[in-house]
């Protein structure tokens, strides 16, 4: 028993928890994106088998990816960069546990109720209210635990990323029981058009004031320790913190301009997704100053090369993001697949690949053993890239189909055999993706067994 408390209260356990069970999500997750995107080539592959139908599959494969997979590896790595950073100990390894706990009850009640149509039926809101309870005494928990550990800190100075991570925890910790409509446990919303506004208040701060700032601290951290050069200005870094947080509160309305809410809402919506490119660019051009000139050494490290692309993506997905928040263009790409090709650059193609990049980079630091393969992680970036360039391309052209023969009057079933051929390509470039999530968990599981042992003198360096 008391080796059992000794292991709870190493302080690295939890991070590297987080990083393990959010490996495997990406496996399981991804392979729900897999039933989905069969049940949208062939409608009727699984029609007997209820929990794989596209309404109970697709939610499964979204909350895990996302609750499971981006996340929870990017909280592992938060867990051992915040407490790095600070030159502290976690606060408390056990409360953490207890966090981890929570935290994987919550995403596994994902394939457990959506199969059996338990759900609140609202999009990124589905777990239903017990899970809702779970999910937000583990966010408070950890940021009870990571505003403590700030409290005993022996470095003054709060590094950016710090500030990043603890933000993330406290808007989560207040947004998603509004977003969930926590206080109405039979339904999980509030009746009328009212929901809409305050489901999209916390759709929109899901990727922003939860992945954003996770991916955003994350590559922080790890962009200048692999350039080996200082931050190019803490100043800058703050502002892109504080338009992050006053500009993305409001933007919600941009995914309704359609639906009735009040007009004020959304031009506010549609004027602030363009001034988003403040905080956005504000982020990049620090971090891309930060590492000027010294672009090779990223290059050069398998998990620099996902930072790296990380940024790239999140450049891409922040230029479309704005543009297509426009009512007129939305009129061409809203209701279709466009909408799903930007979410996969955006989740995966910017937060997964900063997560899996942070991740490699943190490992060896966190376990004291070198990572088992840099060709495998190389061969995961590749597999990654491949699948989700040809994801991007595959859904824009089917979106702009689909737009386009909408704004033509066209019946849908006229339009469906046109985008078949998309469907089935994504479906395959989705395997690209998972066998990616495969050869991840399996570098990831032989380093902590196989990896071979960093000498502690080189670990402390390495940590310094
Ligand atoms: C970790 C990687 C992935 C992430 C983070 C991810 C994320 C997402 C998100 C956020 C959505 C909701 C999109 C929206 O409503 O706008 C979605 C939908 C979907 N994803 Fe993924 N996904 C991933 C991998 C995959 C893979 C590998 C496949 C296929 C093999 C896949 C197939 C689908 C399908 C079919 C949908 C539903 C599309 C629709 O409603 O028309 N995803 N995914
Ligand atoms: C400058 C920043 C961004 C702007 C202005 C923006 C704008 C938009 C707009 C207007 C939509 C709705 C499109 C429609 O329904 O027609 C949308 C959807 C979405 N965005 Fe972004 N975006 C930005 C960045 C991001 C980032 C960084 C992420 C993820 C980390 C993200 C994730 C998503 C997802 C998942 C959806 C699909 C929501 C759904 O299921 O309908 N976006 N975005």
């Amino acid at each position: 028993m008391s080796g059992m408390w000794r292991f709870l209260k190493k302080p690295e356990g939890p991070a590297l928890a987080f990083m393990v069970s959010g490996m495997l999500w990406f496996i399981i997750g991804t392979l729900y994106g897999l039933v989905s995107a069969i049940d949208l080539v062939a409608p009727d592959f699984f029609a007997n088998i209820a929990p794989l139908v596209f309404g109970r599959g697709r939610p499964t494969h979204v909350n895990t990816v996302l609750y499971g997979f981006v996340t929870e590896v990017l909280v592992g790595c938060g867990l051992y960069y915040v407490p790095a950073l600070l030159r502290t100990k976690l606060w408390s390894p056990p409360a953490a546990w207890l966090s981890w706990l929570l935290w994987n009850i919550t995403v596994l009640s994902g394939p457990i109720c959506f199969a059996g149509g338990h759900t609140q039926g609202r999009e990124y809101t589905e777990y239903i209210w017990a899970f809702d309870v779970t999910f937000t005494l583990a966010i408070v928990l950890l940021a009870v635990n990571i505003v403590m550990t700030i409290a005993n800190r022996r470095e003054n100075s709060l590094y950016v990323s710090v500030w990043y991570f603890t933000g993330m925890l406290l808007w989560t910790a207040g947004s998603y029981p509004i977003g969930n409509v926590m206080w109405h446990p039979s339904t999980g919303a509030v009746a009328g058009i009212l929901d809409t506004v305050i489901l999209w208040f916390y759709g929109h701060n899901l990727p922003g004031l939860v992945l954003t700032p996770l991916a955003v601290g994350a590559a922080y951290y790890v962009m200048p320790r692999i350039a080996q050069a200082p931050l190019w200005s803490h100043t800058l870094s703050l502002v892109g913190f504080w338009t992050l947080v006053a500009l993305y509160t409001h933007i919600g309305g941009h995914h309704v301009p359609q639906g009735p809410i009040p007009n004020w809402l959304k031009a506010m919506s549609t004027i602030d997704s363009m001034a988003m490119v403040i905080p956005v660019f504000v982020a990049l051009g620090n971090l891309w100053l930060s590492i000027r000139g010294r672009g090779g050494k990223l290059l050069a490290d398998p998990a620099g090369r996902f930072v790296l692309a990380g940024t790239v993506w999140y450049l891409i997905t922040c230029v479309q993001g704005p543009i297509q928040s426009l009512p007129a263009v939305q009129r061409v790409t809203h209701f279709n697949n466009w909408v799903i090709g930007h979410s996969h650059i955006a989740i995966l193609g910017f937060a997964g690949y900063i997560a899996l990049g942070a991740m490699w980079h943190i490992l060896p630091l966190l376990s004291g053993r070198e990572l088992y393969s840099r060709r495998l992680v190389n061969l995961q970036f590749g597999l990654i890239t491949f699948g989700l360039v040809g994801f991007f391309m595959v859904l824009t052209t089917a979106g702009l189909i689909q737009g386009g023969a909408w704004n033509n009057g066209q019946t849908i079933y006229r339009v469906l055999p046109e985008i078949a051929p998309y469907m089935f390509l994504r479906a395959v470039m989705g395997v690209l993706i998972i066998a990616a999530a495969f050869v991840g968990f399996y570098n990831l599981w032989m380093t902590l067994r196989r990896g071979r042992v960093i000498e502690p003198e080189l670990r402390e360096e390495a940590l310094s």
